[in-house]
């Protein structure tokens, strides 16, 4: 395969050092590339920015769930923020210790909390019903349930608003004026042990001074505790760092920013408490976003109202434009060196207008057989995918220094019919 720096060669777009092309011709289209060193690289930025504090990073799962990448991210040291029972059994499977997991969610099933129990994961509880749940159930397991609450801080970031998390107004977490309460509360209950306290305020954060305003509602929260006697070991920050999807227009936040914004508060009140607490952290996007591109290929070029490249990816495999409105930037994959001459707009092949990936780009001249690769497709891609119109998820492969490995082999439409029961009756 050829190495990074060929590009002069031929005007293939190479990711990870190899030809995407050439993978596209072994592995078909649509493919998830996802380059292993980039995953590498941004896990340990946010442990060299955050180094002078003890720190965990909780990976949030649901930004990519796939195994071989949950094991990079086991093997680099991270923990998991995981939001349902499968992604617990994900990261049991990933072997990522489980005294590095926190178990979130707004709506978590008995069944939920009872595998969060038995595997000693902590637990993120997000209301003050679910706190008297979770003790029932750990009372009757006879095991201890490790907690946090997750708060509502009541701050705003400026983002979709689809992806704010921490405003008063949603449904995720305890609203900040009952936190004290609960604390006091769950102290109170059997089989219930206080760890820390977590929040989350919402992702593709590019403006963080917002993090700031978060850190210093925590802080006050856990300085409050303190004077009740409810001591803690860890503050949880949740994620949220954004990336650049528009080059020439945003700058991505890097964790050192990220470090420099919210240390100063942070390790100011740990010495007024003259308590040593760790930071956790749980990145998604800024980890996996850049790591990935989604290669497809065109199926059709169709000059109409609009100049449409329509390709063999769409909604159902990539959710995000349509969901978000969000940018991605897309580029030709084998004629990068082409002048981007055609205003052209890119469709998926799902039966819906609104199946757009990208709109009104300068490409160059597309036609039928060409590559057209969506970058920084790593986080919320692939695990937001679906089978809608009967479509098989596509393959995925991870590259590292110009080798390739199969990371996910594709579905077959007999895999996505497979669960459909038709009754004898209407045989
Ligand atoms: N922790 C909790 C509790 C979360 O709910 C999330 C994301 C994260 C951490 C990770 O946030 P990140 O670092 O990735 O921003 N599907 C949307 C994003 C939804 C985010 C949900 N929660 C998108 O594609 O933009």
């Amino acid at each position: 395969m050829s190495q990074e720096g060929e590009e002069e060669e031929n005007d293939h777009l190479l990711f990870g050092g190899v030809d995407v092309v050439e993978l596209a011709e072994r592995y078909g289209t649509p493919l998830y590339i996802t380059d292993e060193n980039k995953i590498r690289d941004n896990f340990r930025s946010y442990k060299k920015a955050f180094e002078t504090v003890d720190n965990d990073i909780y990976f949030a799962v649901k930004a990519n769930g796939n195994l071989a990448i949950l094991r990079i991210l086991a093997q680099e040291g991270a923990g998991a923020d995981v939001f349902s029972g499968g992604e617990l059994q994900l990261v049991k499977l990933a072997g990522i210790p489980l005294d590095k997991v926190l178990f979130n969610g707004n709506s978590k099933s008995e069944e939920e909390l009872r595998a969060a129990v038995e595997s000693q994961v902590k637990v993120s509880v997000d209301s003050r019903e679910e706190l008297q749940t979770l003790s029932a159930v750990a009372v009757k397991m006879d095991e201890e349930a490790e907690i946090a609450m997750r708060v509502n801080p009541d701050v705003s970031p400026k983002v979709n608003p689809k992806i704010a998390t921490g405003l008063r107004t949603s449904q995720f977490g305890i609203p900040y004026n009952e936190i004290i309460a609960a604390y006091e509360e769950a102290a109170k209950l059997p089989n219930i042990v206080i760890k820390g306290i977590h929040c989350h305020i919402g992702s593709q954060i590019l403006d963080i001074s917002v993090f700031k305003e978060a850190t210093e509602k925590m802080m006050q929260l856990v300085e409050g505790l303190y004077e009740r006697g409810i001591e803690l070991e860890f503050v949880d920050l949740g994620g949220g760092l954004g990336i650049s999807y528009q080059k020439e227009k945003e700058v991505a936040p890097t964790p050192k920013d990220l470090a420099d914004m919210i240390l100063p508060t942070f390790e100011a009140k740990m010495e007024s408490l003259g308590s040593n607490l760790k930071l956790i952290l749980e990145p998604g996007r800024s980890i996996v976003g850049p790591a990935s591109i989604l290669l497809s290929r065109v199926n059709t070029v169709k000059q109409a109202y609009k100049n449409f490249v329509a390709i063999d990816a769409g909604f159902n495999l990539f959710l995000r434009p349509v969901m978000y409105d969000a940018y991605h930037e897309v580029v030709v994959a084998n004629k990068l060196n082409e002048q981007a001459s055609v205003l052209s707009t890119v469709a998926g092949q799902v039966c819906e207008s609104g199946d757009i990936i990208a709109k009104d780009r300068m490409l160059p001249p597309v036609k039928r057989g060409d590559f057209v690769a969506i970058l920084d497709a790593g986080a919320y891609g692939f695990s937001m995918s679906s089978q809608y119109n009967v479509r098989p998820r596509c393959a995925e492969v991870l590259v590292h220094d110009g080798a390739v490995d199969l990371i996910r082999t594709k579905e077959s439409v007999e895999d996505v019919i497979r669960t459909q029961v038709v009754p004898e009756r209407l045989r």
